[in-house]
């Protein structure tokens, strides 16, 4: 039977079972009466030892080569593994030629030299983990939620709204302009969303819970290890929700239970990054895990920058977005802990957030979680859920006509709501150490690159 190489490893009393296992060849040892092989099928870090006899002609087994193996699970001499598979068959599907072949045998390449291969990268250990784990990540997110009693919505990719309001659209038109009178395939400019806020607000409307998790695109002009104009993002939307702690509730559970979900699923893959990538990253984590979320206001934060202002290239001030620097300093002045960060001056956000009736003046009730490493990872905030003043925001903003149908939603059985955003490759990032946002997604787009 056909087995895929992570349950034949997992075979606790091999009796010779005859099986069939496909993949790609990691490694090679000959010696002089046996043919040591290693397969690897992507469902696990490791794999899979075939041992075959002198007899079978080894010139075409090389490295990264693909082969089908036929043989009997037995149970291996060597400690360093459960079982082995005793080759009958051989077959050699497609050859590898290794001089052309950019991933060179027994060799860690940096994973900046892999980014120049895409399409092929995904063959090494550390891709293979680190897609692994996004695979589970991704999984537990999904099983989170479901959990907790919200319901999944697809939002959608096209949309005529600018969510965040940060002119980071990127426009959509059809390749060649469609006949007829009509300029435009939409008859109104469409984009791909920055955000699915706006369309979950809607369905927290008659599901109370609901969240969404899907590709966001954002034109920002940034070389950063942490922008991406492509990337994945959990929203959630809740209704009846009255304080931010409420909303920091979910958002610090949500990131405590999926990386326990995470670490029990692949802990050999998430061991790897920790080890190869970012050493020390285990006990980093550990102690996010085991600690409580500290929260701080924007305005005090404020204030313990103002005290380093020495350590930074953009001075601190209130009033002023906080630069990648601040909030590093400020989750090691946290003492590596995660921390939440609420109440921001109004300007500073979008029309959509609630305005605190007390408390420090001119603020809103937004949060933005800072996490060692990364920074923001989650950016959040009550909704302005009352008719008048969100009436009054947007016609300060000239949104009037364009929401309206958002303002209805406030005539109609209007509740305090409010939400999140969490960036899914800074998350990767932030439990893997990995430094670079391009080497946490599968095929990234960023400016001036948009490979495959
Ligand atoms: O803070 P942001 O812009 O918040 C929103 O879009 C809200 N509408 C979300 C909501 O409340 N439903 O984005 C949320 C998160 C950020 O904290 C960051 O982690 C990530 O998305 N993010 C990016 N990740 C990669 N590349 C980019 N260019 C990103 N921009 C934001
Ligand atoms: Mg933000």
């Amino acid at each position: 039977a056909k087995m895929r190489v992570r349950d034949a490893l997992r075979v606790q009393d091999a009796r010779g079972e005859c099986v069939t296992v496909q993949g790609w060849i990691r490694s090679v040892r000959s010696q002089k009466e046996v043919l040591f092989l290693h397969v690897n099928d992507g469902s696990s870090l490791e794999s899979l030892q075939i041992v075959a006899d002198s007899s079978f002609d080894s010139t075409e087994l090389t490295f990264g080569s693909s082969v089908q193996v036929q043989g009997q699970l037995v149970k291996s001499q060597s400690k360093r593994q459960n079982v082995e598979l005793k080759a009958e068959k051989i077959e050699v599907i497609g050859d590898c030629e290794a001089k052309a072949f950019p991933i060179k045998y027994k060799e860690r390449h940096p994973l900046e030299y892999l980014r120049q291969y895409p399409h092929l990268r995904c063959r090494t250990n550390a891709l293979g983990s680190i897609l692994r784990v996004r695979s589970e990540a991704t999984a537990a997110i999904h099983s989170y939620f479901k959990d907790n009693g919200f319901v999944h919505i697809h939002t959608p990719v096209l949309t005529s709204n600018d969510c965040e309001g940060a002119g980071e659209l990127f426009q959509v038109e059809p390749s060649s302009k469609i006949k007829g009178p009509k300029e435009s395939f939409f008859d109104v400019p469409a984009f791909l969303t920055v955000s699915g806020q706006l369309h979950l607000e809607v369905m927290s409307g008659a599901f109370t819970q609901v969240f969404t998790f899907g590709p966001t695109f954002r034109a920002e002009n940034s070389q950063s290890r942490r922008h991406l104009a492509e990337f994945y993002m959990v929203e959630a939307e809740i209704s009846f929700v009255e304080s931010l702690q409420d909303l920091m509730q979910v958002m610090e559970e949500l990131f405590k239970a999926t990386t326990e979900m995470v670490l029990s699923h692949c802990p050999e893959d998430v061991e790897l990054c920790h080890q190869f990538i970012a050493a020390g990253q285990k006990g980093r984590l550990e102690h996010m895990l085991k600690n409580n979320f500290l929260i701080i206001s924007y305005t005090e934060a404020i204030e313990i920058l103002k005290q380093a202002s020495q350590n930074f290239a953009f001075t601190p001030k209130w009033g002023v977005d906080l630069q990648t620097e601040h909030e590093k300093y400020l989750v090691r002045h946290c003492g590596n802990i995660p921390v939440f960060v609420i109440n921001y001056p109004s300007e500073l956000k979008p029309f959509y957030m609630r305005e605190n009736e007390d408390g420090p003046q001119n603020t809103v009730a937004a949060v933005d979680l800072l996490v060692p490493g990364v920074g923001e990872l989650f950016g959040g905030s009550l909704r302005e859920e009352r008719y008048h003043v969100l009436e009054q925001r947007l016609a300060r903003s000239g949104l009037t006509k364009a929401y309206q149908w958002y303002l209805d939603l406030r005539k109609f059985g209007s509740v305090p709501h409010g939400g999140f955003g969490m960036g899914f490759e800074r998350y990767l990032q932030c439990i893997l150490g990995v430094d670079n946002i391009k080497d946490v997604i599968p095929f990234p787009r960023f400016t001036h690159s948009c490979l495959l």
